[in-house]
């Protein structure tokens, strides 16, 4: 309202037939007040489309602002579009044309309509070359031209960044300076991801840009919260809030996995991909949005900003640090082959970027604690598809078949709310709420839905939900083009939401920044090699791949054409890995030897060596192993320091107050002790190490004992100190049933490449005198040790 003596005169009333004039006066302010409200809402809004001949604007962007000018221009709004981009003026205005031409209309629309309305928008839309900062001010000086001859007063500028981040300083810079809308008139520039790399990089971007805008000027894009299901999630969890209440936390939920699965692969775009990977490109935004989402406290008002962005920074806040056991890894096969070609890179590289992530993560909070939510994201899968679903907690038992059960009640049903995004059998976006849940409620923009006869989702026929779809389904850029317009910053991604994220994402990144990602086919020949795990906190592939798959011959390799590459050192199997995988590789193979020996004996004896290489093993073994049968395991020393002890089944090294000594006959007490308890003497399971001189046990080069003869436990020198030390002897070693040895990190380099070259020379090498009479050796060797 712009003059307040309309009010006075719409509120006098004419004295003597008060009630027709009062009703004549009011029908008159109320057209007039719609007249002047008409007049100052004819604003003018320019929007600049940079980039506007790129594949976003060719795919979703003009298209999104042809729908915004199909919704906005009736309502008191004049437009005018200026596709930008570096190329010259002729050459740039075909290109814009071409990416112009495929507009289309909503389906409900006249053909004739239609036609007249995309002529006039094309009429408003014209193309201009923003290269220098003249180009710029050129542009201010246009818009403020037609402003002025039009007689239009300026509502805002919509600056849409559809270019590469390098480009942003620049673009930002002039903008800056010389295209801000006069006093009164908003600003917002619209920006793509990928905003940074990682944490440091977010920050330094949202630095530079923060030095030119105003946080309320920057709308950064997530197209997923434009996703109709995805944007319906807040409002959905309000308008049920009677209905979630009881259920939204760990009493109830099982668990929630929000999944984008894609059929496409990288080719084309490896120069982006290879420095960005899955977990930048999709988890690390997409579906790290849509967990907020799902897991924040619900705010009062949800369409408030403010109240929202708070709620998500307090999840983030929640959010446990992830490690290099939350996630797995995969890399399509013809990835690597794919960088070699387009990124000219020589025929040895290998890519180590993954493709392919799953990943564990945990809230620590009231609502949430212990609640896995798995994220998980591929190119190259079998299906296209994305959701969030929510699996509710089930302990009923239903005494009555199965065929009685009616979905509306029976609790023995599966329990899920699914937001599913999009793609997939469903092949549109949808609200799915199991029918034994409760009945939901959504805006009338939402109708019930029918899909194919026999659809099966989630383990469920289609019937036993109830399914909503859209009235109308909408592009995401669409829908965010129209909140852009409506300064609905809500949808949109704050620098401290974005911070927040890499934060949590960054040090899973470094941590994965040497692991080989497991290699799969691509497409449904995946079967189930990327199929995974979760227990303890950590999150692993179903099936035991240590091996890495190589592909056979031929330019398509098929499953059958992929071979195991089977490591041999010195004729036993080798396991290589980097050296957490290894160390889960070996763990598991401890328990699982232990349990089978428990089985058949009743009883497990592990001798376990010390130094610095197995103290991660004896973690994961003490921390992540609950199957251990520790309480039938007799724990061995395979050495033992010339030092005081207090351990079980100890070395006997410290007697008569002495250390060591000759004459106590401690190596024979211990050999006694042995043969006593472990039939045959025979250990079941042995790990060693070897040292960089190539000794193992306390068993050094040229040692005088234990290297051959009848002893089985010797007293022996070490060259460093203490040098006192008490062994197991080979012959000993050699009469286990299973010998591990774990080398670890770059100093055994040498001479793990020596050793291999070797033959059997204890006396040079005690580690080449390992060999078990009818037991198994294996080498388990961490990349930096092995790939010398
Ligand atoms: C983009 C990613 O953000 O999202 C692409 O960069 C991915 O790699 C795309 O393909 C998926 O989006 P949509 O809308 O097809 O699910």
């Amino acid at each position: 309202m712009s003059d307040p003596s309309l009010f006075l005169v719409c509120l006098s009333v004419h004295p003597r037939h008060p009630g027709m004039w009062k009703m004549l006066i009011v029908v008159m302010c109320v057209a007039l007040l719609g007249c002047l409200q008409a007049q100052e809402l004819q604003e003018h809004v320019s929007i600049i489309l940079l980039g506007a001949t790129g594949d976003l604007a060719k795919k979703y962007l003009w298209q999104g602002l042809f729908q915004l000018y199909l919704d906005e221009v009736g309502r008191g709004h004049s437009f005018s579009f200026h596709g930008a981009a570096l190329t010259a003026p002729k050459q740039g205005q075909e290109l814009m044309a071409k990416a112009l031409e495929s507009l289309s209309c909503p389906k409900d629309m006249a053909p004739s309509h239609c036609a007249e309305e995309k002529d006039q928008f094309l009429q408003l839309s014209r193309y201009r070359q923003l290269k220098t900062a003249e180009d710029y001010q050129a542009l201010n000086k246009d818009i403020e031209a037609q402003l002025q001859h039009a007689g239009l007063r300026e509502a805002g500028r919509i600056f849409y960044f559809s270019v590469p981040p390098f480009a942003y300083a620049d673009i930002a810079r002039n903008i800056n300076s010389s295209c801000r809308p006069g006093p009164g008139a908003w600003l917002r520039v619209v920006l793509e991801k990928p905003f940074g790399h990682d944490h440091f990089s977010a920050q330094q971007l949202a630095t530079e840009l923060g030095s030119f805008f105003q946080e309320e000027e920057m709308y950064r894009v997530d197209h997923y919260l434009g996703k109709q299901a995805v944007a319906q999630i807040l409002p959905f969890r309000d308008q049920n809030r009677k209905a979630l209440d009881s259920l939204w936390n760990r009493h109830h939920v099982e668990r929630v996995e929000i999944i984008m699965k894609e059929t496409v692969d990288a080719e084309g775009r490896t120069s982006f991909y290879e420095e960005y990977g899955v977990i930048r490109d999709v988890l690390q935004n997409h579906l790290t949005e849509v967990l907020t989402l799902v897991a924040m406290e619900l705010p009062l008002n949800v369409s408030s900003a403010e109240a929202v962005l708070r709620h998500k920074l307090q999840v983030f806040q929640a959010l446990r640090g992830l490690q290099r056991g939350s996630a797995v890894v995969g890399q399509y096969q013809s990835y690597s082959e794919q960088v070699r070609r387009e990124l000219q890179k020589p025929d040895s590289f290998h890519s180590l970027t993954p493709t392919f992530a799953a990943v564990l993560v945990h809230i620590d909070n009231l609502r949430w604690e212990g609640v896995p939510f798995i994220l998980m994201s591929g190119k190259a899968l079998d299906e296209r598809v994305g959701y969030a679903r929510i699996l509710f907690k089930n302990q009923a038992c239903c005494v009555q078949s199965e065929k009685h059960w009616a979905a509306a009640q029976s609790q023995c049903l599966p329990r899920q709310l699914i937001f599913h995004i999009g793609h997939g059998d469903l092949g549109s976006p949808a609200v799915l709420v199991s029918r034994n849940l409760f009945r939901p409620s959504l805006p009338s923009s939402w109708k019930e839905m029918e899909g194919p006869p026999g659809l099966r989702l989630f383990g469920s026929p289609l019937s036993d939900y109830y399914a909503y779809s859209p009235v109308q389904e909408r592009d995401a850029h669409s829908v965010l083009l129209s909140h852009i317009f409506h300064g609905r910053k809500d949808s949109f991604i704050t620098t401290e939401n974005l911070l927040a994220s890499w934060g949590f994402w960054t040090p899973l990144l470094e941590s994965l920044a040497h692991k080989a990602p497991r290699l799969y086919p691509g497409g449904a020949e995946n079967g189930r090699l990327l199929d995974f795990e979760f227990s303890s906190g950590r999150l692993f592939f179903s099936q035991q791949q240590p091996e890495q798959l190589v592909p056979g011959p031929g330019p398509a390799p098929m499953p059958s054409d992929f071979q195991v590459l089977r490591a041999k050192y010195r004729e036993s199997p080798l396991v290589s890995a980097w050296s957490e995988e290894l160390i889960s590789k070996l763990a598991n193979d401890i328990e699982a030897t232990a349990v089978r020996a428990v089985r058949r004996f009743g009883q497990f004896h592990l001798a376990l060596s010390g130094g610095s290489s197995p103290v991660a093993l004896f973690q994961q073994l003490a921390t992540a192993h609950y199957g251990f049968p520790w309480a039938h395991t007799h724990l061995w020393l395979v050495d033992e320091r010339c030092v005081p002890y207090y351990n079980i089944h100890p070395m006997p090294v410290h007697l008569q107050q002495r250390l060591c000594a000759e004459e106590d006959q401690g190596a024979q007490i211990y050999a006694r002790e042995i043969s006593a308890l472990v039939a045959n003497s025979s250990f079941d399971l042995v790990l060693l190490g070897m040292g960089a001189d190539g000794h193992t046990a306390s068993l050094f080069p040229q040692s005088p004992t234990g290297l051959d003869g009848e002893q089985l436990v010797v007293l022996t020198t070490s060259p460093s100190q203490p040098h006192r030390r008490m062994s197991l002897s080979l012959p000993l070693i050699n009469r286990a049933k299973k010998v591990a040895v774990l080398v670890m990190g770059r100093m055994k380099r040498e001479i793990t490449a020596l050793v291999s070259r070797v033959g059997y020379e204890p006396k040079k090498w005690p580690i080449s005198g390992v060999l078990p009479h009818s037991g198994q050796l294996v080498w388990y060797m961490d990349y930096d040790a092995f790939l010398a």
